[in-house]
């Protein structure tokens, strides 16, 4: 076991796990923070996207002990006081879910796309989006929510 201590959505976490314990196992079975899901465990998917230091990450790729003295935020933790995630919202308004699966790991990437460059063309935002995978929506919706967010200037973090 390997003792680490990481900041998740804003609260430290000191624990033990096994060195090959993935960040994702971690969030989900020891924080409990099952926002953030599993679709593919081989990278392909991205519904298991959070953030590592603001930078967003497939966290079935990351090791729980590579996040040791780090800052993670995941779905659970971008909510303000006031309520939705201005991401969230846009795909609220834009319908930019079915089954829902990818969302979390959507809405992540998609303000990670707009923390890089906060007002994307069409093309940028579907490029960025490439290693999310949705199997519902077409992708036409969530590429207009957020588009719709970098409109209104409320993108990334
Ligand atoms: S579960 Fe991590 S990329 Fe699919
Ligand atoms: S909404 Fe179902 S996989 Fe994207």
């Amino acid at each position: 076991m390997t003792r680490i201590t990481v900041t998740v959505d804003g609260q430290r976490f000191v624990d033990d796990v096994e060195p090959r314990t993935l960040l994702v196992s971690y969030l989900r079975e020891n924080l409990g923070k099952v926002g953030t899901v599993v679709g593919c465990d081989t990278s392909n998917c991205g519904a298991c996207t959070v953030h590592l230091d603001g930078r967003s990450v497939k966290s079935c790729n990351v090791l729980a002990v590579q996040a040791d003295g780090h800052e993670v935020t995941t779905i659970e933790g971008i909510s303000t006081a006031g309520g939705l995630h201005p991401m969230q919202q846009a795909f609220h308004e834009c319908h930019a879910l079915q089954c829902g699966y990818c969302t979390p790991g959507m809405i992540m990437q998609a303000i990670d796309i707009l923390t890089d460059n906060p007002d994307p063309s069409e093309e940028e935002i579907r490029a960025g989006l490439e290693g999310n995978l949705c199997r519902c929506t077409g992708y036409h919706n969530i590429v207009k929510a957020v588009a719709q967010c970098a409109a209104a200037g409320k993108g990334g973090e």
